[in-house]
Parts: C-alpha cells; structure tokens; sequence
C-alpha cells in the first residue's frame, strides 16, 4: 500500500515520463500538502530522528556563542540579520540566544529570521522563541538584504540530489519510474547524461550524486555573504572531498527503509558534499572540521562540568551522556562536520584549528 503522495507521483510520471531523483524527493519532502517536511513533525523521540540539539542544550549554547563572537569580529553592526535555515523546534535558536544575554549590545541587534516550510514546527519554533519576534520564510531568498549571521543544522542534507551509476558507456542517471503493475521503480536514463562533465572520473559501477539545490543555495548565501558581510555556519552529517558513492537514506519511525516506500511519510536525506558548497559559495571557507573538534575548541568540555556542578547524580549522567553523543568520534563527532563561510572582512572564526586566531 502507497501513500496518497505515492499515487499521485505515479500519476505523473505515467503522463510525463519518468522523473529525477531530485525531482522525487522534491514531491516526496516538499510536495505543499503531502510533503514530509510539510505535514509531519518529524523530530525527537516519536518522530524518526534526534538532532544535536535535541540531545544537550550545550549545542545551541556554543553555537550562540560562536554566533556572537563573529558579530563582535564584524564591528558589531546593528541591524544584523540572524537568519536559521530549517530550525526544527526552535531548540537551538532559544539555546542560542539565552546564551547570548550577557553579550553587550547583540540582542539589541538582532532582526531574526527564520526560513521554515513546515507549519507545525512554525508553531514549535514561535513558542520556543516567544520574545524575539521572528520572521518566517520560505526561502532564503525573501530575508532582506543587510550584514547577515547565518546557522543551519541538518538542513542541506535534506535538499535533492540527482544520483548517476557510471556504466560501460558513460554517467546515466537513475530515475524513477514505474513498474508493469504501476507502483514506483528506479532505472537508469537509457542515454547519456547532460551533467557528465560535472561527474568525476570512475570506473564502471561508480555511484555519485550531485546537489543542485544545495549548491545554488551555496551560491546565493556566498553572494549575500560577499555583498553585505557576514558569517554562516553549516552542520551536517557528510563528506569533506566530492567524490564517488550514493549516499540517499530513507527512514521511518527510527528504522532504514526503501527510498521508493511511502513517499511523504518517510525521511529521505543524503550525506552533504561540503567541497561543493565551499566551492559554490565563492566566498572564504573554513573546515569542514568534525563536530567533536568544533565543540572541544569552544569549550564544550568546560560546559559540561559547569553544569554538572549543581547537577543531581541523575542530570550528571545525562549530561556526560550527551556529551559522548555530541562529540565521540564513533557517534555524531566525526560523522557531522562543521563548515563557515564567511566575507574577508572579519578576523578568522574560533573552531576550526588548534592555533590561536588571526587577524587578517
Ligand atoms: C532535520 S530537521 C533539523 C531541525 C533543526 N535544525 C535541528 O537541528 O533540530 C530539518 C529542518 O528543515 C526544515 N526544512 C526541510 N526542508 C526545507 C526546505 N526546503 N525549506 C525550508 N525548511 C526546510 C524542516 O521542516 C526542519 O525544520
């Protein structure tokens, strides 16, 4: 049994032909109504993941403060746009800006927006942030223009990739299409591919991807970035170097599945090629680095035993349990990694090297 979304994809792939991967998990996670990201309230512990905020308020805590010392490297401008790309609950974004109270000036400063498709997490996010008066939107596109602070957690991993399989006779790409008895099936594109020459060389059985829309959203913040200054900084679980491999997951209810099963009521996300946005961007780039370094370098460490100071034995092994998931290196610490992009006007940013910052 297929979902409504799944019957009406199929609908259109039997009048039109078969369709993309990207334009597939574009229906399956965005389609208005039926979307994934559009209906359900896919995070914590009913839904079908948990992210680093969810885990331990010390993420949003040392993201805010990362936030506020790149304000303060840009000469505190004022208005400043801060702006989160998919913010979930409003977990991090709450976390970060009660970490910030103290800094002089910063919350005066702040216009902030939030770009959001999803209505019921809308409602989580302006209950999370009752106070700070945010603006949401659908796109990046539709914040106004203006010196700009930029997070996004697990955000770029859920936007469409198209997949390609190297064959004896070149890159094909995989589609979807449909099967004799009518449900979705995937296959290659019989003919050669118009984006080969951005494919890499391979051998055949080669899998890649490549992300349109992750790399044109690159572009469009490095050229707000460039323009009227700022800093961003991207989270995600991926890959440093483009390369080779298929890396598209589906998940339901905290289990794997078949990408094809029940479109918009599973998860489809995809491994972040963090080169490709570095490069796409066209601005100054720092890391990626893993999140366990990132947050060791900002004291995450130190964080945690300031909290544990009047915790309860209980709350001590939760924190020191969050602590691991954030930052070992066979949990989230090496697999998530940590990427800033930033104008040239500003002093390098804290956590991506050992070294004491410069001042370029
Ligand atoms: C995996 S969740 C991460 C949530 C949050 N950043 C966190 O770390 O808990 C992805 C978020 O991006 C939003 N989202 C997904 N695709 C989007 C899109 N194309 N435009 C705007 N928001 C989107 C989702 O509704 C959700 O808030």
């Amino acid at each position: 049994m297929t979902t409504e979304l799944g019957r009406l994809i199929a609908h259109r792939i039997a009048l039109t032909g078969p369709i993309s991967i990207a334009d597939f998990m574009a229906e399956a996670l965005g389609h208005p109504r039926l979307g994934y990201y559009r209906r359900a309230l896919p995070l914590g512990a009913p839904g079908d993941f948990t992210t680093a905020p969810e885990i331990s308020q010390m993420f949003g805590e040392l993201l805010g403060a990362w936030l506020a010392d790149r304000w303060l490297a840009m000469a505190s401008p004022a208005p400043v746009r801060l702006v989160e790309l998919g913010p979930g609950r409003g977990t991090l974004m709450a976390d970060a800006l009660r970490a910030t109270r103290g800094v002089p000036g910063f919350h005066a400063a702040l216009d902030l927006h939030l770009v959001e498709t999803n209505a019921p997490l809308r409602e989580a996010q302006r209950a999370a942030l009752n106070g700070f008066a945010p603006t949401w939107h659908e796109r990046l596109d539709d914040v106004p223009a203006g010196p700009l602070l930029l997070i996004a957690n697990e955000f770029f991993d859920a936007l469409p990739v198209r997949q390609f399989h190297r064959t004896a006779e070149g890159w094909r790409e995989r589609m979807v299409g449909l099967a004799a008895d009518g449900t979705l099936r995937l296959a290659l594109a019989p003919g050669p591919t118009p984006f080969a020459a951005a494919l890499p060389e391979a051998a055949p059985g080669a899998e890649t991807e490549l992300s349109e829309a992750g790399r044109a959203l690159a572009a469009a913040l490095g050229m707000r970035l460039g323009r009227d200054g700022g800093w961003a900084l991207i989270v995600d679980y991926g890959y440093d170097q483009s390369g080779l491999g298929s890396s598209l997951q589906a998940v339901r209810g905290h289990r794997g599945a078949d990408i094809l099963d029940r479109p918009g009521e599973t998860d489809l996300s995809t491994h972040v090629d963090f080169a490709a946005l570095a490069a796409a961007s066209g601005v100054r780039s720092f890391g990626p680095v893993g999140q366990g370094d990132f947050l060791c370098r900002l004291g995450i460490a130190e964080r945690a035993g300031t909290l544990k100071r009047h915790a309860s034995p209980e709350q001590v092994r939760a924190i020191d349990a969050a602590l691991a998931r954030l930052i070992a290196p066979d949990q989230m610490g090496t697999l998530f990694r940590v990427l800033a992009l930033g104008d040239d006007r500003s002093a390098q940013p804290a956590g991506f090297s050992d070294t004491p910052s410069d001042t370029t």
